[in-house]
This record gives C-alpha cells, structure tokens and sequence, in this order.
C-alpha cells in the first residue's frame, strides 16, 4: 500500500481542524504541556506556609543586623499621621515607569488638594549617568513650581518642603539620606549605588535654582502606608505590586535590634520599609523557581536579586509568559510556518497583555487575537488562544499567591491574625490585573484556614505624591517638636 503524502513538508507538523492553511498546535499536545506548567507553577498550601516561615526569619534578620538579604529599613516615619498635618508640600516620585511631580496641600482633618504632572522615563534614562537623571527631576520640577507660580497657586519666593519618594532600597540612618544599596526593575543609571540620593538631588535642584527643600526622602509602599491609614486606621501593613514589589508596616523600636545604639525610646514605633523584592535572592533556597525564571535572572541586569519580585511584579510576568511561548516555538510546538520574531524580542510581551487574555469576555477571544496578530504578527486558532489564557492564569495566579506569603509573614510576625488587618495596596498589578486581589486572599485562606480572611486588602491611597507629604509634614511636626531632631 502506498504510504500516505503528508500534508506538510515537515513530519511533525500537525494541523488544527479549525485553520487548514497554517500547521497549528493540536489541542492533544498544548493539554500535555499545560499540565507540566500546571504541576511547575502551582504552589500548594503546604509548600505556601513553609515559604512564610521562611519569609518569618528573613524579615526577623533584616531586623536584627545590618546588611540583610531583606534589608529591613527603618525610615525614621515615627507613628501614625494624626490627620492635623496640613500645608503646602511638593512630592516628587521617581517611579519604575514614570516621574510625578505634585503639590499637595494638606488641609488638616484628613482631606488635601493635588495637583501634578508625569512624565515618562526613557530606557536610557534609567541607564543615563545618575547625577543626569536627577537633574531630569529637577528641571521637570522647576518647570512645574514655574507653572504653579505663574498661575497663582504657588506664592512666589517660597521654598517649598518636598517630600521625594525613591522607590529602590536605600540605606537609611536619618529620613533625609539614603545610600542606593541597589538599582531594581531594570534601572542601572551609574554612579548612583553607593551614593547619598537626596544629596545627588538636592546638588541637582541647586543647580536649576528649584525653590524646594527636600525634608524627607520615602518609598512608594511607606508612603502608601502612612496615606492609607491617614483615611483608614485599620490599615497596618502597605504593600506595592507593580513594576516592582515591596511592602511597609510599623514595627515597635524595641523589637528592631540592629537600631538600638541610637538609644530610642523602645515604645515608640517606626515604619519598617521591608524591601521584600529581595526576599531569597542570591541563596535561592526557598522560592519555587522555574527555569523561565532562572532564565529571567540570568539574562537581567542583576542576576541573583530581587528573586521574590522577579517572580511576582510586574516587568516579569510577560517575559515569564514569553519564554514559555517562545520553548514551544523552539520545539516545534506553536506557530509553525509563520514568523515569529517579533515575539522573540526579550520584553515584547507586555503584562498587560496577560491581563487583558485574562479579561477577555469574548468567545472567541477576540482580544487575544488581537494581541497576537497585531503585536506579534501570528494567528492563532481558538484552542491555542485557550491555552496562552490558561497559561496567563498560571503565572498570574502564582503571583498572587506568592504575594500572600509576603503579607502572611508580616501578618505572623506581627500577631495581626486574631484581631485582623487592612493590608492598602497599590500599583499597576494589584489595580489592573483580573482578579489579582481575590487570589490573594484565596491565597491567605489557604496558609492560615478561616482566619485568613481577616486579612483585607484593598485599594490604597496615592502613597507617592500624598503619602510623601504627610510624612514630609510628619517630619517638619516632629523637628519642630525637638523630637530625635538630628534623624
Ligand atoms: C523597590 C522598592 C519599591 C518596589 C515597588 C522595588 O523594586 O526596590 O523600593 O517599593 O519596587 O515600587
């Protein structure tokens, strides 16, 4: 009998019933591979509670020695904010992703007025010298405070207090220093680690004759912190899940052994910006890493850091979603017959795309047609769009769940179980991904049963620009109190 001519020059190309003219994956073979990701980035309750003992320690030695994996900082953000704080403040945010510069002006019994601009950071801006990228800040601020005086709204000849948030751990040993330990989310500007920030921009600011004193220098998640507990007191814990992670709480001064040379009253308390994105780097001894993470890793600018984040925020997620596409590409898997350079450009996959796949309300999934064809120049036939939405699930849902080992173990540490928490979060994840919130507070049920949800998070206030003004007012209130006036 003559052997049957296949269809296709390649032998192992198979075709979908649903598109003749392209050889696409066969539902039998994405099925298989779906559930070998399953088993790789599924995180059991069991293996979830012995990463929060884990995360426990870590946070316990960031607290007790210098120098940490988890770098534990305190702030020198004595205490809650009373709400009476008021006055003009000026917050400039050097974020992952953008510059905001706002004014705020607090009006006392918890309510403010914002006004603000952004502007975007370049690639080469996060790779430009660092004494530039603050003189960037500086002359998008003096044009702002023009702008604002011009119109009415800043009188002239005032300096303004300026609260600056600089979200990548520094060291701190008063609030208006702060030595880069490390650049995070792919920032590499040179000459800036190992350096004083606020010094590099306040030379910055003199230099554009800025009218601006800078009081206090924050981070995204303590400003969170301080901004969402000024409306809600019930909030103890603030975490970030955005381009990057991290989470702040209030720790007692007593219980942080690594400060207790400055002779601080042990009662009084301090918020603690935990760095957590850091949480097992280098040791790599508790995360479950695949090998599209180690591959992140590996090709990232910082091999070896911020090994919690790398698996959660989000400059990752895509890439991870994109390794695994592009495996199955190299295996013969996906997209054979058509061009796929496009989406073998490392960081093509945005995560917003994943978050739109897991949005998509259409039958047809039209939206991640769209993403494909458009973005990537491939088709994809129904059954594959199924399984790159199932894979978006995997490592969406892993995220989430990993970020609730992260507030579990400041939950443990701290005793909040029994009598509960609101946890204010923030950032592009937490608002925008589909039902990011909910897995984490699956993820709580699972490590803690019931009582996990007593743990709430919900949508904090804007930490960066109102945030860094209450703790610029904060700290000008506690000076002028003569309280620990030299930190
Ligand atoms: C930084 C933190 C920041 C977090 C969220 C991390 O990469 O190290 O300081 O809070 O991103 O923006």
């Amino acid at each position: 009998m003559p052997s049957p001519v296949p269809s296709h020059p390649a032998p192992f190309h198979t075709t979908s019933s649903e598109q003749e003219d392209l050889p696409h994956a066969t539902k039998r073979k994405m099925a298989d591979h779906l559930r070998r990701l399953e088993t790789m980035f599924t995180l059991t309750p069991q293996r979830m509670r012995m990463i929060v003992e884990a995360f426990k320690d870590a946070l316990e030695l960031g607290l007790a020695k210098d120098s940490q994996i988890v770098p534990m900082i305190p702030t020198y953000v004595f205490g809650w904010p009373s709400g009476d704080e008021a006055g003009n403040y000026l917050a400039v945010d050097l974020g992952g992703t953008n510059l905001r510069v706002c004014l705020v002006t607090l009006q006392g019994a918890g309510k403010w007025e914002i006004t603000q601009s952004k502007y975007r950071l370049s690639e080469e801006q996060k790779q430009d010298d660092g004494q530039q990228l603050f003189d960037f800040c500086a002359e998008c601020l003096k044009t702002f405070v023009v702008t604002n005086i011009e119109g009415g709204v800043i009188p002239k000849g005032a300096i303004l207090p300026l609260g600056f948030t600089f979200s990548y751990p520094c060291s701190q040993n008063k609030i208006d220093h702060g030595v880069l330990i490390r650049w995070t989310k792919g920032f590499g500007a040179p000459n800036t680690e190992g350096h004083d920030v606020v010094e590099m921009f306040r030379k910055s600011l003199e230099r554009h004759d800025v009218p601006a004193e800078i009081v206090a220098l924050t981070c995204d998640t303590t400003g969170t912190l301080i901004a969402s507990h000024y409306v809600n007191p019930a909030t103890k814990i603030a975490c970030i899940f955005g381009t990057g992670c991290n989470a702040a709480y209030m720790e007692r001064v007593g219980d942080i052994p690594k400060i207790s040379a400055l002779g601080l009253d042990a009662q009084d308390e301090v918020a603690i910006n935990c760095e957590w994105g850091a949480f097992d780097s280098f040791e790599h001894e508790h995360l479950p890493r695949t090998k599209y993470d180690i591959t992140i890793d590996e090709q990232s600018n910082k091999p070896g850091e911020q090994a919690f984040e790398k698996l959660i925020s989000g400059r990752y997620l895509g890439e991870i979603l994109r390794l695994i596409i592009c495996e199955l590409i190299d295996e013969g898997v996906l997209f054979l017959g058509q061009n796929t350079y496009k989406i073998e450009i490392p960081y093509s996959f945005d995560t917003a795309f994943l978050s739109l796949m897991e949005s998509d309300p259409t039958d047809e999934l039209l939206m991640i047609i769209g993403i494909f064809s458009h973005f990537f120049a491939v088709e994809t036939t129904l059954a594959e769009r199924q399984f790159f939405r199932a894979l978006a699930k995997l490592v969406g849902r892993r995220a989430a769940r990993l970020s609730a080992c992260g507030i579990a173990s400041i939950v443990s540490k701290m005793g909040y179980l029994e009598e509960g928490c609101a946890v204010g979060a923030d950032g592009s994840l937490y608002n925008k991904y589909p039902g990011f919130a909910d897995r984490i507070h699956e993820g709580l049920v699972d490590i803690f049963g019931e009582k996990g949800r007593n743990i709430v998070t919900y949508h904090a206030e804007d930490g960066s620009g109102i945030g860094s003004a209450i703790v610029a007012a904060m700290t000008k209130l506690r000076k002028e109190a003569g309280k620990y006036p030299t930190l």
